[in-house]
């Protein structure tokens, strides 16, 4: 018993001493926790007297909620006496001007891209996505180039260690998988995607850019489709008073084939250098689906018709921007990143 009123008055006592809530929960552990002196204490009865031992456990729980008590009222006070203070001392400044948020910005080739989606989502082209990792027989072979054509040497390509696997070095493959998908259907889809050629690094070339592939099949499809496709292409991204050339060209794919040119505006001051004095640029390859892919991809050529184009959005890009320089794309500077 006398041990209990100890234990008490200590308690109390130094209750009473501990001055903010840090000193508060340690007393609480000495007192309180799992090996605490209260639980002990109240432990101790079973080795009480026996005669003695109602009066030990009444005393001891006693003791037990008046200390409790007595400790949650000083926590509470303790913390409204620290937010007190805290309201008093710290001060909000409401004139300090905000921290900005930094925003980021999107790829100047995305923002083409984009541009060039909606445009042809207008003429009813819908967006299908092809693969970058390409097998040969897709990349080449299906688009009427056997093993050992002379025309392959038009794409240096990255070949990766598995034979026959390497990095599709035009989006025309993804030809192939959508009529193999889509047959007998007929077709308007175009192909965005990165392609990758082992070329030499200039200011002109990149051995990674985008392409985006054009994918027409159906009855009846002719050039005058093509032509009148990339001239309303040309003019939505170009401007209304442009005129398209076209002259005659070679892929195996298409026949027959062409590529496209637009005028450029004689006002430009980097018309000259941007045409080679000619006033003409050229834009894309396209041409009429060759009937040997057609039929690869599941179109009977006596039948179905179609036309293919391909274009570069970094070059594009370039021009819509005066950009001079394709490496700046993949080169991460944020100085020229920022521009846009
Ligand atoms: N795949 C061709 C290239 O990479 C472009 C092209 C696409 C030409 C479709 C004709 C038809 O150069």
């Amino acid at each position: 018993m006398s041990d209990l009123s100890e234990l008490e008055s200590r308690a109390s006592a130094e209750l009473a001493a501990s001055a903010d809530e840090g000193a508060l929960r340690a007393w609480n552990t000495k007192y309180f926790g799992k090996d605490g002196e209260i639980p002990t204490a109240l432990k101790r009865v079973g080795s009480v007297p026996p005669d003695e031992r109602k009066s030990y456990g009444q005393n001891a729980n006693r003791i037990k909620e008046a200390l409790s008590t007595a400790y949650n009222a000083a926590l509470s006070s303790a913390k409204e006496r620290a937010l007190e203070q805290s309201l008093a001392t710290e001060k909000l400044d409401v004139s300090l001007p905000g921290r900005p948020t930094p925003r980021g910005r999107l790829h100047p080739s995305t923002r083409t891209l984009r541009l060039i989606y909606s445009i042809f989502a207008d003429m009813g082209f819908q967006v299908y996505r092809s693969r970058d990792v390409e097998d040969d027989e897709t990349n080449f072979g299906l688009l009427n180039m056997p093993l050992h054509h002379p025309a392959r040497d038009m794409w240096d390509t990255f070949h990766t260690t598995t034979p026959g696997v390497l990095l599709r070095t035009h989006t025309s493959p993804g030809q192939i998988h959508v009529m193999r998908e889509l047959c007998p259907s007929p077709i308007r889809v175009i192909l965005p995607g990165m392609c990758y050629r082992y070329e030499q690094i200039t200011p002109r070339s990149e051995i990674m850019f985008h392409q985006v592939e054009g994918l027409a099949v159906g009855r009846g499809i002719s050039m005058t489709d093509l032509k009148g496709t990339v001239i309303a292409f040309a003019r939505r991204l170009f401007g209304e008073e442009r005129q398209i050339r076209i002259r005659s060209s070679y892929f195996p794919f298409t026949e027959p084939s062409i590529e496209v040119d637009i005028d450029w505006p004689k006002e430009d001051p980097n018309a000259d250098r941007l045409t080679k004095g000619t006033g003409w640029l050229e834009i894309m390859g396209a041409g009429m689906v060759h009937p040997t892919v057609l039929r690869n991809g599941g179109y009977n050529p006596a039948e179905f018709s179609g036309f293919a184009f391909g274009m570069g959005p970094e070059r594009i890009t370039m021009l819509r921007h005066a950009i001079d320089d394709i490496r700046q794309f993949w080169a991460n500077d944020l100085r020229f990143l920022r521009q846009f």
